[in-house]
């Protein structure tokens, strides 16, 4: 039996509110639970995005409700909103800024809108970028313009994950995130998750080369935490008419990190450091006293959508072996999750900022 700490995910989109098809509170933290994840930080781009106070306390009513594990929820940059988002940084995980396209209504497309939330959010608190290639190019100068610390999203590309490196060695401060999708997946893969339907090959940032994959991992050490970037759109949606980008992560991600713990590939040491220690520092996230995951670090078997707890009914993963499995999630003292169950009630979970 392997212990870990529990796990910190610091990109995951909840749907609530607005969107309680695809998940809530409730399916996306027993999710959670069932992958070893104790913490998530929830994404703004919900319906209404998460902009203000009351569009705040709207995700946060719910998740106090629901929730089964721990959380956090960001605040979206908007065009007008710089004041109001440094008001709540202190209720909030962090400011994620949208500079490039995606899901959802939150965009900053002209830099003049960039500048007035660099200004004024505290320095102290996260910033999330979501910037590719030349965006994120920009937003490192930025950071070093307003001396502001950003935090990376999603990196997926080769020239990103090398910019960062070089970032890093001049001493910004830029920290980053991986998806399992971008280390498992490339372009390659993209007929085998589509099954003729396009859609279900879909996610921002996109699928990339095998060779963006590979500078992935061969620059493990410049990536500072995973995220899965669950993003759960059902099948209908995928399947339909301007299919909206994303894929399920929660429940896959340990069991494929840990497939490639197995085969050389990552440390056990890798993923304490990179889904608990770094985003605990990065987030100021809390101790969570007596919480710990429990793996069978020798069960192989296949990723199934239908044996899930995520609303979304579909993993891109389908049928993959993999070998490693939760067996038990304490969180605070009390078991969480065992044998495939979650055990954690609904309203369990507490607002990491409370
Ligand atoms: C995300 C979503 O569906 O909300 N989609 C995605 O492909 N990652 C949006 C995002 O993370 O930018
Ligand atoms: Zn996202």
């Amino acid at each position: 039996m392997l212990k870990l700490p529990g796990l910190i995910d610091p990109h995951v989109h909840v749907r609530e509110p607005g969107a309680t098809h695809k998940e809530d509170w409730d399916t996306v933290t027993q999710a959670a639970l069932a992958g070893g994840v104790t913490t998530l930080l929830a994404m703004p781009n919900t319906k209404p995005p998460i902009f203000d106070e009351a569009t705040l306390t709207l995700a946060l009513d719910a998740a106090n409700a629901k929730a089964r594990c721990d959380y956090g929820q960001y605040i979206g940059a908007g065009p007008d909103n710089a004041d109001i988002a440094a008001a709540l940084a202190p209720k909030a995980a962090g400011l994620k800024m949208y500079l490039d396209s995606t899901f959802g209504e939150l965009r900053l497309d002209d830099m003049t809108l960039w500048m007035p939330h660099f200004q004024t959010f505290p320095k102290l608190a996260p910033m999330v970028m979501h910037a590719e290639s030349r965006t994120l190019a920009a937003a490192i100068l930025f950071s070093t313009i307003y001396d502001h610390p950003v935090h990376i999203a999603h990196v997926s590309l080769k020239e990103e994950i090398l910019l960062i490196k070089a970032a890093k060695e001049k001493g910004i401060k830029v920290t980053c995130e991986v998806c399992p999708h971008h280390l498992f997946l490339s372009t390659e893969d993209i007929p085998a998750i589509s099954h003729e339907h396009p859609g279900r090959g879909e996610v921002r940032p996109r699928l990339a080369t095998k060779e963006d994959v590979h500078s992935l991992w061969t620059n493990l050490d410049v990536i500072d935490c995973f995220a899965t970037d669950h993003a759960p759109h059902t099948l209908l949606e995928k399947d339909g008419e301007n299919p909206p980008p994303g894929f399920p992560g929660l429940e896959t991600m340990l069991p494929l990190l840990l497939t490639a713990v197995d085969d050389g590939r990552l440390t056990v040491e890798d993923i304490r450091q990179k889904l608990h220690n770094n985003p605990k520092r990065i987030f100021n996230l809390p101790e969570q006293p007596e919480t710990w995951v429990e793996v069978d670090e020798n069960a192989i078997y296949e990723i199934k959508a239908t044996e899930s707890f995520t609303r979304c009914g579909w993993t891109p993963f389908e049928g993959w072996k993999v070998k490693g499995r939760v067996t038990k999630v304490v969180l605070r003292g009390k078991t969480a999750f065992e044998d495939g169950k979650v055990l954690a009630e609904a309203g369990y979970g507490k607002n990491i900022r409370r």
